[in-house]
């Protein structure tokens, strides 16, 4: 019998985005794999019960959907509910967020499941097309700056117009990781004066080859500011004192600030003060993307945008959900990248080798038992 995957439709409030395409059902079809998905599963971004079907999906209700599934495709964890109803041994592919889930994970373990946490990831080259952080992280840059734009009460380049120049917006980026590099791409197009942040050394290069300048804290002797893996370390409580108040100076010239910075399995840096948001001119904007992490700006709330002495602090939650179309897409072919590298096509089976650099990397649950070591 041929492999049997389902695409659930997601439990968490406010998800748009969907695990599967038209596209990507057809690729999985192609390959040889049996496609279910549940009712409704892409409406949010824009693709309809029709096109799955058309693509060779069988759609199923929400009580049928996983129940005889050998693979389980989610945007974020399913709810207790719906694991219960999953067969024994089902591989579970989704943004699992294990640092803050740990009763699910559990859960999983003792359903039986194979959990894959997508997001855990290595930064590896041939993990690179089924990097979901990558993937969603480019897209909610990307919109950061649209949605700076639209509560920011003026334009955003240089116009000679006859009735005076207008000047172009600054903008500063904290954080030049995936969102951060995007978002300053964003914002150059759109023409305005942008610099940035970050404390890894090596984002100095990638920020002014994007035509921006970077901004930055003497290091400390011998760091670089990262960790093996590439991604920024927790730095000294006296480089965070330098950072402060290299911030304080130049935030107060800003009239754009875009937050991106995150620690890995870690509360976000807080990075803007009260006191540092304040000394922007009223009618400037913040746009938090760590807000779920707990904020970079102390003043930031999940879900909100709230003004603090003219100045507007922007909190969307799930902003690649924002652009659901796009950040479906690249998610369902994140997916559709590590299944099918994983597919043995002789047996028609996954291989999933607990050895491989990858599978070790992402894999939560086995046998019944938690097995990765950042949550066991
Ligand atoms: P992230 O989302 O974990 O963090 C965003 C950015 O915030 C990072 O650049 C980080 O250095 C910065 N940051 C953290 N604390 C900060 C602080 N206190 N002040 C200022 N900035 C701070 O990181 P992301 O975007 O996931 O990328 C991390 C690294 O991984 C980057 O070097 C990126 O180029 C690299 N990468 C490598 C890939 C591969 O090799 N396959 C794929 C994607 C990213």
């Amino acid at each position: 019998m041929p492999l049997q995957l389902a695409v659930l439709k997601d439990s968490k409030q406010g998800e748009t985005r969907a695990a599967a395409t038209p596209e990507t059902v057809k690729k999985y079809v192609a390959l040889g794999i049996d496609v279910e998905v549940e009712t409704g599963v892409g409406e949010a971004a824009g693709f309809l019960d029709a096109a799955y079907a058309e693509n060779g999906a069988t759609v199923v209700s929400a009580k049928e959907a996983g129940t005889k599934a050998d693979i389980v495709l989610s945007v974020n964890a399913p709810d207790g509910g719906k694991v219960s109803a999953l067969q024994q041994g089902a591989v579970l592919l989704a943004m699992l967020d294990p640092h803050n889930n740990k009763d699910q994970i559990n859960a999983y373990a003792k359903a039986g499941l194979k959990a894959m946490a997508m997001e855990l990831m290595p930064r590896i080259t041939r993990a690179q097309s089924m990097d979901v952080l990558s993937s969603q992280s480019n897209l909610a840059g990307y919109k950061s700056v649209l949605d700076a734009t639209g509560v920011y009460g003026r334009a955003l380049p240089m116009m000679m117009t006859a009735a005076g120049t207008i000047a172009p917006a600054k903008i500063f980026v904290m954080g030049a990781g995936v969102a951060g590099l995007q978002a300053i791409a964003t914002a150059r197009r759109l023409g305005a004066v942008v610099s940035a942040t970050d404390v890894r050394a090596a984002a100095a290069e990638q920020v002014e080859s994007l035509g921006a300048s970077f901004v930055m804290v003497e290091q400390d002797a011998d760091d670089s500011g990262e960790t093996a893996g590439g991604y920024a370390k927790e730095m000294s409580e006296d480089y965070q004192k330098r950072q402060a108040a290299l911030v304080s100076e130049h935030i107060a010239k800003q009239d754009i600030v875009i937050c991106t910075a995150l620690i890995p399995g870690r509360k976000a840096p807080v990075l803007v003060s009260k006191e540092q948001a304040e000394s922007m001119r009223p009618g400037s904007v913040i746009v938090d993307l760590a807000v779920e992490q707990g904020g970079n700006c102390v003043l930031s709330k999940p879900g909100e945008v709230v003004e603090h002495k003219g100045v507007k602090i922007v909190g969307h939650t799930n902003v690649p959900g924002r652009l659901a179309g796009n950040a479906s897409e690249l998610y369902a072919r994140n997916l559709y990248n590590f299944v099918e590298t994983f597919f043995d096509t002789e047996s028609g089976s996954l291989n999933l080798d607990d050895q491989d650099e990858i599978i070790a990397g992402i894999a939560l649950t086995r046998d019944g038992a938690v097995v990765h070591s950042a949550i066991s």
